[in-house]
């Protein structure tokens, strides 16, 4: 943890969450509670509701939950530390500068200064568009169907046509010609020393933004026809192409399910004017690993839509192996007649691009279909080093049902005899090892079902001792919190029986600071989102006793997996019919 854990408390006090969420959402007072519609599904009717006494969230459509920091990171994409930074923005609180040594601290103000002469020549060219001599490229872009509101949502400018026309603005505005250099802005004159030239002039000029929306570097495009057609700024400390995604600022609070990777700037442009605000470019380069970690932080599907000619197809087969190492899934869309997704749009009703996403395929039949084309299917050696490929390609598809589903779908498409697919799969399988790790992992899956009814347990009785401390002080003596076998339960328990032990409130929201991934947070905040249903007090007596019981056996169960001596054994089968007898009155409770 970057920040003192008090300070991270106080930021979420700070900012009261009905505040925060107001900031976003609707919210109606309803007895205690807010409701409004949920930012986190579709819906029509509000089930999202806020607990201001709580200072937590919940959604009884999606199950959505959290404290301020988890409201924060799901609505805004935001990282941990990102939330804490924004929460505590916002309540003007100044978070303490960490100690950084001499040498870090420069390479920071250095950066910093890259942003800033990168983000003042944004600004000039910005303003040199729609100066007399930006007439041209307004026209241009202007022809090109791109309307002001979207040339200013993205800062298209115009580099002018003199050769040192930024170089001396910037240097006016006191930016060293070694940092306005270093930014990738200039170039230096071959012959002359100290001479500097602007790198782009007549050009159409789009701003490229990091996730944070600082300028980090610039595209460049001639107006017609001319080479390069597109010049980019070049890697500088600040710009890292493999680490960068053209747009993505703007794509990752869109509201939709996936991202829609394009090659170009102007495919990126004309699908956020026509709706698809989703939609994303690698930036004059192949899609790297980087690329694809960046993706993952934000969506669990990507979308390709690359030009449709041969170097599109190649960089869409090059791009699905580096997107599902990270666990996306991707499906490739077709353009049909159209080269790319910006000629799309100009020809159609955006509904009618909206209909074609929905055509989108998954990426292993799209595979399957550009390895057909390498093939005779009716020479049998053809098809039989094709069908082998299948396998290959069968055996990625880490989920068995959807391999079985896949396989399906294509011995039927190419006739394949099922029997033989199976085997040639297990074959392939057993040589590179996949199969056999795979009979490795299955007994985990077998258990889970119990795992489950474990979990909801040890839920159960963490929700009932938070809302009923007379529970808590019953329970304590025959649960202790060591004894939860899950471990975010195991740490809710901690600090509950804490609280109750000297006297404090037991705040939920207080201890999800205590978690910086978001899967952490949900799933903690849903450990007291719980709600147990009762009618009978006597019916609570049995909620109670069976729940302690199942996490008590399941510990001794595990305990019995490791033992080895007899005599242990017998003990532990001794407790085991001890728990059988056991029984908790709450009559006096
Ligand atoms: P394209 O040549 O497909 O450009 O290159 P485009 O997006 O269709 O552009 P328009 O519609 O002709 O204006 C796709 C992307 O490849 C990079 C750019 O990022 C471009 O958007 N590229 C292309 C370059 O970096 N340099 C080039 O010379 C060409
Ligand atoms: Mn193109």
């Amino acid at each position: 943890m970057y920040y003192p854990e008090d300070l991270i408390e106080e930021i979420r006090i700070q900012n009261n969450i009905v505040d925060v969420v107001s900031e976003h959402v609707q919210l109606k007072k309803k007895g205690s509670s807010y409701f409004g519609l949920c930012p986190f599904h579709n819906e029509k009717t509000p089930s999202f509701s806020v607990s201001e006494e709580k200072q937590m969230y919940y959604c009884f459509g999606c199950g959505a939950c959290g404290n301020v920091y988890t409201f924060v990171m799901e609505y805004e994409n935001y990282t941990f530390l990102e939330a804490v930074k924004y929460l505590a923005d916002r309540a003007h609180i100044t978070l303490p500068t960490p100690e950084l040594s001499e040498a870090v601290k420069r390479k920071i103000e250095y950066k910093q200064q890259l942003m800033e002469v990168n983000r003042e020549a944004a600004r000039y060219f910005y303003y040199q568009l729609y100066s007399e001599r930006g007439n041209k490229a307004l026209t241009y872009l202007d022809n090109r169907g791109i309307t002001e509101t979207l040339r200013k949502k993205f800062g298209l400018g115009y580099s002018n046509v003199y050769r040192n026309d930024l170089y001396q603005y910037l240097t006016k505005q006191n930016y060293s010609k070694q940092v306005i250099f270093d930014a990738g802005l200039t170039n230096k004159d071959k012959k002359q020393e100290n001479t500097y030239h602007d790198r782009f002039w007549n050009r159409v000029m789009f701003p490229i933004l990091d996730v944070h929306s600082h300028v980090i570097g610039f595209g460049g495009r001639v107006l017609g026809d001319g080479n390069p057609k597109y010049l980019n700024s070049p890697e500088t400390k600040l710009f890292e192409k493999s680490r960068n995604l053209y747009a993505l600022n703007i794509a990752r609070t869109s509201r939709k399910s996936n991202i829609l990777m394009v090659e170009g700037y102007m495919d990126v442009i004309a699908l956020h004017q026509a709706g698809f605000n989703n939609a994303v470019a690698s930036l004059g380069t192949a899609l790297t690993g980087g690329h694809a970690k960046l993706l993952k932080r934000y969506t669990d599907e990507v979308i390709i839509a690359y030009d449709s000619d041969e170097a599109g197809i190649n960089a869409t087969l090059r791009a699905i192996p580096i997107l599902e190492a990270e666990q996306l899934s991707v499906r490739v869309l077709h353009l049909g007649e159209y080269k790319d997704p910006d000629e799309f749009i100009q020809n159609n009703e955006p509904k009618a691009f909206e209909k074609l996403l929905e055509t989108a395929e998954p990426s292993f039949i799209y595979q399957i279909q550009r390895l057909e084309t390498n093939y005779r299917l009716k020479d049998p050696v053809h098809k039989t080093r094709f069908v082998n490929e299948i396998a290959k390609l069968l055996l990625r598809i880490e989920s068995d049902i959807e391999r079985d589903n896949f396989m399906e779908t294509i011995i039927e498409k190419y006739s394949i005899n099922q029997s033989s697919m199976k085997k040639l799969i297990a074959d392939i399988g057993k040589n590179t090892g996949i199969i056999s790790q795979k009979k490795n992992n299955q007994p985990k899956t077998k258990k889970k079902p119990s795992e489950d009814g474990l979990f909801l347990a040890q839920k159960t009785l963490l929700t009932l001792i938070t809302d009923k401390k007379n529970l808590y002080t019953v329970i304590k003596d025959h649960l202790k919190p060591e004894e939860f076998t899950d471990d975010l339960c195991q740490r809710a328990a901690s600090y509950i029986y804490n609280s109750y032990e000297q006297g404090q409130k037991i705040v939920p929201a207080t201890l999800i600071n205590h978690f910086t991934e978001l899967a952490e947070q949900t799933k903690m905040a849903s450990i007291f989102n719980h709600k147990v249903a009762y009618k009978h007090p006597l019916q609570l007596e049995k909620i109670v006793n069976e729940s302690i019981k199942k996490i008590k056996l399941s510990n001794i169960e595990a305990l019995s997996r490791s033992i080895e001596k007899t005599i242990e054994l017998q003990k532990l089968i001794l407790a085991k019919r001890e728990l059988e007898h056991l029984h908790i009155s709450l009559n006096d409770g």
